[in-house]
This record gives C-alpha cells, structure tokens and sequence, in this order.
C-alpha cells in the first residue's frame, strides 16, 4: 500500500469516524423534520435506465447566422450558423442548445432514469484568436452548467432526486489539456462547484486527484469518475502511470484499493471517464502506461465490472480492448531499468480525419475471431479454440462504450442506457440514502447503513494488510497486480447477462437543420474525409430568413439497438460487441483467411487470459512478447476482403458514428 493510499483510507476513516462522534450541527436537527415521510410514501423504484450524456460545450459568445469558418468559430459575420447550434461544422453550442437539451431531459427523461453519467467538456473551445479563453469564464460557465443539472434532476422541493456523476474534460481546465498534481486550485474549485454530487467524505480526496465514486444504487452499484486527464498522453502536466510519484499511477492504486473494496461488498462497479483508452495504429490518446494497467485492472475485476462510458471523441462508437496485448514488461520499470519509450503520436484527434481513424477501428476488427465459429467449434469437441476468446464468455476482451456529443459536430445527441433491475426492486436509492443519512447525523440513531459504511472502510485497511503479507513481490515493488476474481466465481456483468448487465441503449438526436430551419437545399459534403477545422455542410449557405425562425425544438429516436435490424445486439455484453465488431471488420480489407486467424491464435496462446489468473502463484514474470510483432508478420498474409454483404454493416455503422448526419451517399465516397 502507498503511503497515498494509506493517507487517503485513513482520512476517509477518520472523517467517518469524526461525522458518526460530532454532536449534530444545529442546521442538521432542523433538517430532520421534513424528514419525516414514512420510506414507502417516499420510494421512487428503480427504472433500470440511465442517461449518458457529453461534451455541451457551451459557447457564450455563440451568434445566430454568424460564420463557421475558421477562426470565426460562429462569433460574428454572417453565415449559416442556426439558433440551436452550427450542425456538422466545429463550432461549439449556443447557450440555447444546453437550455433546450436539459429542458428535453427533464420533461422526457427525468422520471424515467436513475441516474446520470456526464463525462465533461462544458466549456467552450479555444477556437478564436479574437476570444481567448480565460479560467474564470471556464470555471464560471462549468458553475452554470453544474445548476442548470440540479435544477434539472431536483424534485419540486429542490432537493436533488437524482444522483449525477460528473468528471471534467481536456477544455474544462486551463489552459487545456494540462492538469498539475493536486491539490491545485483547478481541483479545488470542481470540488466546490461539484459540491452537491461529490460525496462529502471524498471531497477531500477529491482535492488531490479529481477522481471520486458514487454508490448511484446505493450497496449494489458504484459508479467511478475516473480523472482521465493524468492518463491523457497530451498533459503536458504529468509524465505515465508506473512511478509512484504520478498522480496516474496514484489513481489506479486507488482504483485497485477501492474495487477490492466493492468486490468484498458484493457490489458492481462503472466505470466513467472523459477521454476514452482509444488505442489504433494512427491515434493512441491515453500514455501506454495508463493503459496497460487499465486493461489490466479490468481484467482482474472483471467479476464486477459492469462497463467503462467515455466521451471526448463525438462519434458514436465502441473501443475493444484487447488483454492479451498486457505487456508486463512495459509495467515493469524496476525490470527495464528505464521508462518504456512511447512512440511519438498523432497530436490531435483532428490531424487524423474521424473517417480514418474508423477504418483502423475496423482494420483491426477484421482480426477478431468469430463468437459464432467458436460455437459450433466447440459443439464438435474440439476445445482448443475456445481460448481464441480467453473463455466462453469473450472474457479476453474489454468494452469501452462512447457516446456522441451534444456539441453538434455532427447532430446534437443523447444516449439512454439500460440495465438488467432483476432483484433490486426493494434496493433502495441515492435519494432515499441521502436522507436516511441526512436524519442519522445524530449519533444516537446510528443507522446499520451507516454502520456499514463505517465497517467497509476499516475492511479496506484489512484487506490491504492481508495482501501485503500474502503477495509475492513483484520485480517492480511498486507495481501491485490486483487480485483476480476467487477461483469459480461466475463471469461478471459485463460478460454474462445478469442483474446490472447493460441490455441495451437507445439513441436520440436532434436534427438542427430541421430544428433551424435556415436551410434550403441540398449541402454536398466531403468533411469527413478533410481533417482540421470543419465549416459544417452548409458553410457556403446563407440563411434563409433574415431573423432566425426555428422550429420548436426537439430530440427524437435515432436507432435503439433492441430493435436495429443490423446490429442484433441481444445485450451490450463483451461477446455480443465481438460478434458485431467480427462482422463490420469483415468490410475490412484485412480480413484474414481462416486458417490463417487459427495460426495466430496458436501463437497467441502462452498469453493467454489463464495466465494472468495465476499472476500469484507463478513466477510473475511472464516475458511476455508484444503482439505487435505478430501482427505485422499477419499483415503480409492479408486477403482480400469479401465486400458487398458487409459494406452495409459498415455504412451502417458509419452513419451511426456521424449521428444521422450524412447520406449513405456521402458514406460509400469516405
Ligand atoms: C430555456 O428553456 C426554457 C424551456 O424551453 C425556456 O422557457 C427559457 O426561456 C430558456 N432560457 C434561455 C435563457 O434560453
Ligand atoms: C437479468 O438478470 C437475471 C438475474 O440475474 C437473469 O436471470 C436474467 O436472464 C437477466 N435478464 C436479461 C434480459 O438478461
Ligand atoms: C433532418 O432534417 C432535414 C431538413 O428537414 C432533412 O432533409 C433530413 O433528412 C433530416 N435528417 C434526418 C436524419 O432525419
């Protein structure tokens, strides 16, 4: 255990310890008499839903009918830039796009959710030399923002009803993109600006790292705002996630204490964050550090992790993480006798076009074995080729789910996910929690919650005492390999369909060029294949009224992948995503011959998924030769793909990625 993470247990003990001791606050008695509703006039059941929503990107000097060009940035001279926001181009929302999108919430989604995964950017874009960003307007229009969520999700008490789980992106800080070690006063101010969703005994945690979780059904499911600005590769501000010194190695140590923690409790976790562990050939937006002990912390916690949810990219996609591409090697330093050297990467996620960057997305899904194969496979005995997926369940791979932005560089664009409730119908909820806890300040009244809460923090400095006598030291001491899951215990939520397995998600945009009614006419378009600022498909127009008349606005279905006759996704399982990343890849050019994918697989198998299961009993140190190497003897045996029947997949897929705003047309040409 770090002397971190130590500290953190303890002060989170201590302040536990000191809250349960205090006599009550005057303030507090007197909340205890609206407390009084009985539990069952009160409870609110849970609806198996919540909402992810990203990137708003609130622009408070946005101009109707100004221009989207470069350095303009919807600021001023005339152009096509709509009421509601300058679809498709770069330019970031007006102020009537956030207002109208949470007015949409709260009348359509609000009593339908459970609670909110708000994965940051709101603030605007340094995109205008005449307009610098300055760190009070950021700070300032993320205050506005977070009230405008209160408000919100508050029932007509203005109490806060549903539980909100923010984190911040790379343009809520400044200057963008750079976070220091904490405490700073970056973190300092988020964590009173968050003040009403942070929960108060990790407020001060909170100040050191910008990372903190919330029990969003309280006892059953933690979701983890994860600060991923110290594993973004482009923070200047901080170097990897291997020396103890960095806040990013600090993080995942609290990750790991904490997951260990849930796991002891019975309980499942999400996990959130802002810029998401995209890893191709031409974009790689976490340090490779980070994301080795990502891959490898989801791996070891795959009995309760239920899925990870990022932003940051606006296209609607998905991210598989692959652990056989763990590289114990490169976690090693001790080993290595010096820091693993990264390639240099690609800048900006707009110097590669979003189109190219899907085409590597798909490259490499060409090379995933088939699920289906593997069944009827395995139905002929032959169990060899199981291990081509780690386990019946997919379990080598990860999911990582991304949701478009309500910022309209494509259309704006709201996601609703849903989970499996099957024996959480008497759980109780955030709400009701907070107000038991509310009513229990009183030591006297002691409730066996808080009781609970109190236990499972002294089992965190149990836990990790057993540990430390228990684990064989690794070569690097500083490198603490979390726990795999008890031996026998079933595949976890993310795997297997059970109570908190994502079912499925529906997807809502809102489409401006109908919304702003500006337009008339058909916009030819190429953006996607350009990369660097975007005018939008309608930068060479001019509206079409002098005074903007918008239409009243709206968000409507998208697609839902309950029904989307393509996708047939029966859940969002890991092996349900596999499937469907298997058959997009086969539009690939990559696509592999069978026997060939058997080949690889054979090579593959002394890094397999078993190992790292045995991380503690083996000698650790699995040498372990990158499957990189592989890959590029395979991609000289490439064949040619078989297009047709699965360019419809892709174009599918596509239009999904670029929210309905372009026409298959537009599509075959990328
Ligand atoms: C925000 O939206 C509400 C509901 O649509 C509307 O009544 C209000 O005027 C809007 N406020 C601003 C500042 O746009
Ligand atoms: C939901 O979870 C229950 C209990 O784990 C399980 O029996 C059921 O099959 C799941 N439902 C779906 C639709 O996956
Ligand atoms: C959006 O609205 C425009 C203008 O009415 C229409 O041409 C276009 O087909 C709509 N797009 C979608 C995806 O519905």
């Amino acid at each position: 255990m770090t002397r971190y993470a130590r500290q953190w247990a303890l002060v989170s003990y201590l302040l536990l310890a000191a809250k349960a001791l205090a006599a009550p606050a005057p303030e507090r008695q007197i909340a205890l008499q609206p407390a009084s509703i009985t539990h069952s006039s009160s409870h609110r059941p849970l609806h198996g839903r919540f909402l992810h929503i990203t990137d708003l990107h609130p622009d408070e000097i946005y101009k109707p009918h100004s221009s989207t060009e470069e350095n303009i940035a919807c600021h001023r001279e005339h152009g096509p830039a709509g009421v509601y926001g300058a679809e498709t181009s770069d330019c970031d929302s007006p102020l009537s796009l956030v207002n109208a999108t949470l007015a949409w919430v709260k009348e359509n989604l609000r009593d339908e959710i459970d609670f909110v995964i708000w994965t940051g950017d709101s603030a605007r874009h340094d995109s205008d030399e005449e307009n610098p960003r300055h760190d009070k307007d950021i700070l300032a229009m993320n205050r506005h923002v977070a009230n405008a969520f209160i408000d919100t999700f508050s029932d007509e008490h203005n109490d806060l009803v549903i539980p909100i789980v923010p984190t911040f992106g790379n343009n809520d800080i400044y200057p963008h993109n750079i976070l220091l070690p904490g405490p700073n006063n970056i973190l300092k101010s988020y964590s009173k600006i968050w003040g009403e969703f942070i929960p108060e005994e990790q407020r001060h945690a909170f100040e050191f790292g910008g990372w903190f979780y919330i029990e969003t059904i309280p006892n059953k499911l933690a979701v983890f705002s994860l600060n991923t600005m110290y594993f973004f590769d482009r923070n200047a501000g901080v170097d990897d996630c291997l020396h103890p010194s960095e806040p990013g190695y600090k993080q995942f140590e609290w990750l790991r204490i904490q997951l260990q923690s849930l796991r002891e409790r019975g309980m499942k976790a999400m996990l959130m964050g802002h810029v998401p562990p995209a890893r191709t050939e031409g974009k790689q937006l976490w340090d490779e550090t980070c994301w080795q002990k990502y891959t490898l912390w989801l791996q070891q916690y795959r009995d309760i992790i239920v899925g990870g949810l990022y932003g940051h990219m606006n296209i609607d996609h998905f991210l598989l993480q692959d652990t056989k591409e763990i590289d114990f090697a490169l976690l090693d330093y001790i080993n290595e006798n010096e820091s693993p050297i990264s390639e240099p990467r690609e800048e900006d996620f707009s110097i590669q076009s979003s189109a190219d960057y899907l085409k590597d997305l798909r490259d490499d899904w060409a090379k995933l074995p088939d699920p289906k194969d593997l069944k009827a496979e395995k139905s002929k005995g032959r169990k060899k080729k199981k291990n081509k997926l780690g386990s019946p369940y997919a379990e080598r791979y990860q999911l990582t789910l991304i949701a478009p932005s309500v910022v309209p560089n494509y259309f704006p664009s709201l996601r609703v996910v849903e989970y499996n409730t099957t024996g959480l119908e008497h759980a109780s909820t955030w709400a009701e929690a907070k107000k038991i806890s509310k009513q229990q300040q009183n030591p006297h009244e002691l409730a066996p919650e808080i009781g609970e809460l109190k236990r499972s923090h002294v089992a965190d400095f149990e836990i990790e005492k057993k540990k430390k006598k228990k684990e064989k030291k690794p070569q690097d001491p500083n490198l603490h390999i979390p726990k795999p899951p008890k031996k026998g215990s079933p595949p976890g939520p993310a795997y297997y369909p059970q109570t908190l397995t994502l079912t499925g998600y529906t997807q809502y945009f809102a489409n401006l060029t109908f919304i702003n009614n500006d337009i008339t006419g058909s916009s030819l378009d190429n953006s996607l294949s350009l990369s660097g600022w975007n005018s939008g498909k309608h930068r060479d127009k001019t509206p079409k009224n002098k005074e903007p008349q918008p239409r009243e606005f709206n968000y409507q279905l998208e697609y839902s992948t309950f029904d989307d006759k393509l996708y047939k996704l029966d859940d969002l399982t890991v092996k349900s995503f596999v499937e469907l990343a298997h058959r997009i890849g086969q539009a690939s050019s990559e696509v592999q011959s069978d026997s060939r994918a058997m080949n690889d697989d054979d090579g593959l198998e002394d890094i397999g998924y078993l190992d790292l299961n045995d991380v503690d009993d083996s000698s650790s140190d699995s040498n372990i030769e990158t499957s990189k190497k592989k890959k590029k003897k395979n991609e000289k045996k490439k064949k040619k793909g078989r297009k047709g029947k699965n360019t419809k997949l892709w174009l599918h897929f596509l239009k999904h990625a670029f929210v309905s705003t372009r026409t298959e047309k537009e599509l075959e040409d990328v």
